[in-house]
């Protein structure tokens, strides 16, 4: 169990295409280096085994950098985090057995984090933190989870997606439209140009309560962009409609849901994670969604959004205060083990 004393965490992040490594004095973020690796958008999504490569070419100099970063050497360091998973086994060897290196060859405790979990606690990285229960939404390329939270090792899943997650919609209209990938991004600043009113997407209405789909709306906006370009040329002002229309359509659905849940869970806080939490009429509809039903809206700054590694180092550390610690034959896992959220509570 830890002691009331500061506790130096190194986190370390290598489930994707972001090599990410932080350093945290408890919860205070002395560093957090993420490098990014860009050259996936050639082939229009993350190659898993060039994502494995350029993780290993990253981790040393990072860790390094983050040392160097935060003034302090690696003996300093109280507590070793890595992410375990869900994400691209082969990346997520690489963090995690650097990690688990570093832990055995300092004979210091190490802590192996969720990822998903990372992004549910981010929140806890601002200033303004968090209050139980709160009620998070977490969007991400992977995933579109709605939980109610209750403390920092009771989370209840409400609802997810059945099919695409909310990055993965941004992600394939934006290659349809011919923006590239991440979408994101690139929806966002062609949506700012556009008409949201223009053109009506629908969504899929589930009967599960708190549970998404985004493949429908994928499907209708793929399918107008057939039938009114037939040529595959959209003039840019076109393609700016759609942007902003299947952003409106997205944003409503997510938003839909989240004010029910607020309708029948009373929480003292709503927190909105991930890295399409990045995306600002997102950010702005949740800070609304939060002041009408008067509870603070926590969404961490645009740096701890997306994949980073103070997250995974703020989440090993909470669990580290709460007993947890892991033994080194812990290994990478790519998809959430089932009945995970259970496990904790
Ligand atoms: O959390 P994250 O960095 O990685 C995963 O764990 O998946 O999320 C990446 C996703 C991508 O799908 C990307 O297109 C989306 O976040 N994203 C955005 C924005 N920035 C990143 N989606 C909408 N608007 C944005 N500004
Ligand atoms: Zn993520």
């Amino acid at each position: 169990m830890a002691d009331s004393r500061k506790v130096n965490i190194l986190g370390i992040e290598s489930s994707c295409d972001e090599t990410s490594v932080s350093i945290l004095i408890n919860e205070e973020v002395k560093a957090n280096l993420i490098s990014s690796q860009h050259f996936h958008k050639a082939y229009g999504g993350v190659v898993p085994e060039l994502s494995s490569r350029a993780h290993l070419q990253m981790i040393k100099p990072l860790v390094e950098s983050a040392l160097q970063t935060a003034d302090k050497n690696l003996e300093d360091i109280d507590l070793i985090t890595a992410t375990a998973g869900p994400g691209l086994i082969g990346a997520l060897l690489v963090g995690l057995t650097f990690a688990k290196g570093l832990s055995y060859s300092l004979n210091k405790p190490f802590v192996a984090v969720n990822h998903i979990e990372g992004h549910i606690f981010s929140g806890f990285i601002m200033e303004k933190k968090p209050e139980f229960p709160m009620l998070v939404l977490v969007v991400s390329g992977g995933h579109t989870l709605l939980l109610y939270v209750e403390s920092f090792t009771k989370i209840y899943l409400l609802g997810t997606t059945v099919d695409d997650a909310a990055g993965e919609a941004f992600d394939k209209v934006s290659k349809l439209l011919g923006f590239g990938y991440p979408g994101g991004p690139q929806i966002e600043a062609s949506a700012l140009k556009g008409n949201e009113k223009s053109i009506k997407f629908p969504v899929a209405e589930l009967k599960d309560e708190y549970n998404f789909s985004f493949s429908g709306l994928k499907t209708s906006v793929l399918r107008f962009v057939q039938k009114n370009f037939p040529e595959g040329n959209i003039p840019e002002n076109d393609l700016n409609n759609i942007s902003a229309s299947f952003q409106k359509a997205l944003v409503e659905a997510l938003v839909k849901k989240v004010n029910l849940a607020l309708s029948n869970y009373r929480v003292k806080s709503l927190s909105l994670v991930g890295g399409v939490a990045a995306n600002k009429r997102l950010r702005n509809e949740f800070s609304n969604l939060a002041e009408k039903v008067k509870i603070p809206c926590i969404i961490p700054s645009l740096e701890y959004c997306g994949d980073n590694a103070a997250m995974i180092a703020l989440r090993g550390f909470q669990l580290y205060q709460t007993g947890i610690t892991d033994s080194l034959s812990v290994m990478p896992y790519p998809a959430i083990p089932e009945n995970h959220y259970l496990r904790i509570q």
